[in-house]
């Protein structure tokens, strides 16, 4: 049985039990209602406290539940509540560790919740498309007001204890929540049970409904294309405007809406992928991490600072090292500006940026690497100086600690091949900027051994980063992929399209910036130093435009204009780069044509998927949402189509094939439609097991 009756005197107390997080599955609901029917026709009890086992008040409602798009067998959650609501004893929720989306909703409809000091609780749904389906706005706004309603319901974040009980959402912090809430919970019997937060009005009464409207046009960008966050808006609005009932049956209708659409189905399928994604195919839960209590990073620049600030967010004491006292000073100095801003806007309190800047130590000389547990390499993308950097970790570093690298091309096998604990060494592919950005795109070399991969998936999540494994390759899974899109986003160009044709195309997808805005950010210069390097099958050939950008020196946003003018951080449209874009079209003897945002977004998008077949096939990734994961984290595709190959493969793998077979001709054997691509179409899906043998 999920649910753990036993009275404490004259309070129930019932504890839900359902490995791993007391998710409201079936057996849990009814369990709960059986315990408060006992615990409702017991004399002796005269209030009860609801507590989760194992840290979790409910994480929610089952997800696996509500993604088979079986209907519910009652009772469901809403009927749980709705006994919640009419139960005629005081109830309080007693919370430790996490209480979120319909676990949290459930705590709402008791009379009063006390938490662990450490607990965080919160409305995720928004984060699976969904909207809370079991009254959560309306408690929520009724208790905490529409304005911090608004704020944590769309953004779906989890508030720590001391912020819900600043808001309302939580009535008590204590050290021992459960002997506390059984203390409230008597009180409540002796004194007579509080309001409910279903019964109160005072933050709820005299709103002022341009609120709604301002909240509406200040998100409209964030939340274009999205369903779940417009029906948080409006749920919300109803507790504020309607009458109770209505309310909440407004809700429930904008639940079901969310529930039935695409959105909610990627997403969870998204929240699936990020947790396969963790497991390492041959790499059995036996494969015990190594622990990591000191680390290293090579390199004070862009990328090896942020690094830095990850360890120490994860209060992990890091040493940084750069060549020079000016570099180093110069990455330190980012550190301590990184904290200011994080202060300023109110993300860490004074003390907790001064802790973990406390945890950060610079260092030119090597003394500070025979204390290590690993070692992660920032330095230049520079092959024979990174080999450099290799020999001297190895013979710095003690002889357990592993050997990491963030390069975003270079060969694993032959870093490796530079110490003598090629078993030890891996990659660790940080994304700019590196302590925002959440993909962890970890790198399996030839020799790293089981417990090197365990540590470094390990590790991410301990960084807070989502990790995904990929195999060794040129480009690994992201920039692999990548190299496809912004040489097509220039062909594009050089047969009749405009640069802001192409982004907005990619924008009102749902990327936050398109191929060539995002060109200019990073530098057209940066972009073709990049490319020189490469060497394409004779097939092939690059669009001269990237080239003449950056030899006119249109380098972006850092010269002013590229393929935009910059006029006070906002891009607007650059005839010269137009003029150019023509000229080269002229002389290519290319005779521009209006071009469809259809054909825009396949020939973009496409050529993406059917380079993650070959990825998939060469077991470069384990599955195809590893390479979904990968690049909504790390690369901006929209959360809520799923990833480039669950967007595919729900939109028609077929379409894939077509666009490729249109493609090839002119661009390139290797734009035939992959053999896996083929092969998926066939089969009507990618099919996921194909692919991964975890141990
Ligand atoms: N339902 C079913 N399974 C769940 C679940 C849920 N709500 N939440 C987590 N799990 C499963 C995971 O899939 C994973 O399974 P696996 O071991 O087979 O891969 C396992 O529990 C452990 O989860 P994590 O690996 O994510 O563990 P962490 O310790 O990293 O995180 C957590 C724990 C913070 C609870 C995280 O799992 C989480 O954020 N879960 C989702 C919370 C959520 O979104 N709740 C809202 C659900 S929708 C809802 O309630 C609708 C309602 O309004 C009607
Ligand atoms: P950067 O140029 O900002 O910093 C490199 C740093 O390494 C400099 O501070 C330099 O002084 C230092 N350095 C050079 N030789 C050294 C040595 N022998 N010992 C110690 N320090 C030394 O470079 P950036 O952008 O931070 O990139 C670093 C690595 O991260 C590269 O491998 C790059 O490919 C990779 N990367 C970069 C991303 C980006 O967006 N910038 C994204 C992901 C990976």
């Amino acid at each position: 049985m999920p649910i753990h009756y036993r009275s404490d005197g004259d309070v129930a107390v019932l504890q839900i039990e359902h490995p791993p997080v007391n998710a409201l599955s079936l057996e849990v609901r009814r369990g709960l209602i059986e315990a408060l029917a006992r615990a409702a026709s017991d004399p002796a009890i005269r209030a009860a406290v609801i507590i989760g086992a194992g840290g979790s008040f409910p994480a929610g409602a089952d997800i696996r539940e509500i993604a088979s798009g079986a209907a519910l067998t009652p009772p469901i959650l809403l009927d749980v509540i709705g006994r919640l609501e009419t139960f005629e004893k005081p109830l309080v929720a007693a919370i430790e560790g996490v209480a979120l989306g319909g676990g949290f909703e459930l705590a709402l409809a008791c009379h009063a919740r006390i938490a662990a000091p450490g607990a965080r609780v919160g409305l995720p749904e928004v984060k699976l498309g969904l909207i809370p389906g079991a009254g959560g706005t309306q408690r929520f706004t009724r208790l905490a007001g529409p304005q911090a309603a608004l704020e944590a319901i769309t953004s779906g974040e989890h508030l720590p204890a001391a912020r819900a009980l600043a808001l309302g959402v939580l009535d008590a912090i204590a050290a021992e929540p459960l002997a506390q809430a059984i203390i409230w919970a008597r009180r409540l019997a002796d004194e007579g049970a509080v309001p409910r937060a279903s019964e109160r009005e005072e933050r709820t009464a005299g709103v002022d409904p341009g609120l709604f409207s301002a909240w509406r046009e200040a998100h409209a960008r964030k939340y274009r294309g999205q369903l779940a966050p417009g029906r948080i808006v409006d749920a919300i609005e109803a507790a504020c405007t309607r009458p109770r009932e209505e309310a909440f049956g407004l809700e429930r209708q904008y639940f079901l809406e969310c529930r039935d659409s695409p959105q909610r189905k990627a997403l969870m399928h998204l929240f699936h992928a990020e947790r396969e994604a963790r497991k390492i195919p041959g790499v059995g839960p036996d494969v015990e991490p190594a622990p990591i209590r000191r680390a290293a990073v090579l390199g004070a620049g862009t990328m090896g600072a942020g690094i830095a600030v990850c360890f120490a967010n994860a209060a992990i004491p890091v040493t940084l090292l750069d060549a020079t006292e000016a570099a180093l000073e110069r990455g330190l100095s980012r550190i301590r500006e990184l904290y200011r801003e994080s202060v300023e806007r109110g993300r860490l309190s004074a003390q907790q940026a001064e802790a973990a800047l406390g945890l950060i130590r610079g260092a030119t000389g090597d003394a500070p690497l025979g204390e290590v547990d690993i070692a992660i390499e920032a330095v230049f993308e520079d092959p024979a100086l990174k080999r450099e950097v290799f020999e001297r970790l190895d013979r710095n570093t003690p002889p357990h600690a592993i050997l990491a690298s963030n390069t975003s091309t270079l060969d694993i096998d032959r870093l490796a091949a530079a110490t003598g604990r090629p078993q030890q060494v891996v990659g660790t592919h940080f994304f700019s900027p590196a302590h925002v950005m959440k993909l962890m795109e970890n790198v399996r070399g030839t020799a790293s051994s089981p417990q090197t991969l365990a540590t470094v998936m390990a590790l991410a999540k301990r960084l807070g980063k989502i990790p995904v494994l990929a195999g060794n390759c040129d480009g690994f899974i992201g920039n692999r992929m990548l190299q496809y899109y912004g040489a097509e986003a220039e062909r594009l160009l050089e047969e009749g399209a405009t640069p802001e044709q192409v982004d907005a195309v990619i924008e009102s997808f749902g990327f936050a910036m398109g191929p060539l805005a995002m060109r200019d950010l990073s530098g057209n210069d940066v972009g073709w130093a990049i490319r020189r390097n490469r060497i394409l099958p004779p097939d092939e050939r690059w669009s001269p435009i990237l080239e003449r950008m950056a030899a006119e020196g249109r380098l972006g946003r850092k010269s002013g204009q590229g393929f935009y003018r910059y006029e006070g951080g906002r891009r607007r449209h650059n005839p010269e780069a137009l003029a150019l874009i023509e000229s080269v079209s002229r002389e290519l003897g290319i005779e521009r044509r209006a071009i469809s945002d259809a054909e825009i977004l396949t020939r973009l998008l496409h050529p993406l998927v059917n380079e993650g077949a070959k990825i998939l096939a060469e077991g470069i990734a384990s599955r195809p949402g590893d390479i979904d994961v990968v690049y909504v984290h790390g690369y901006g595709f929209p959360a809520y189509k799923g990833g480039p190959m669950y967007w595919a493969e729900q939109d028609g793998l077929e379409k894939v094939i077509a666009t490729l077979e249109r493609l090839a001709p002119s661009h390139g054997q290797r734009w035939q439609p992959a053999a896996r691509l083929l092969e998926a179409a066939r089969r009507g899906g990618w099919d996921a097991e194909a692919n991964a043998q975890p141990a």
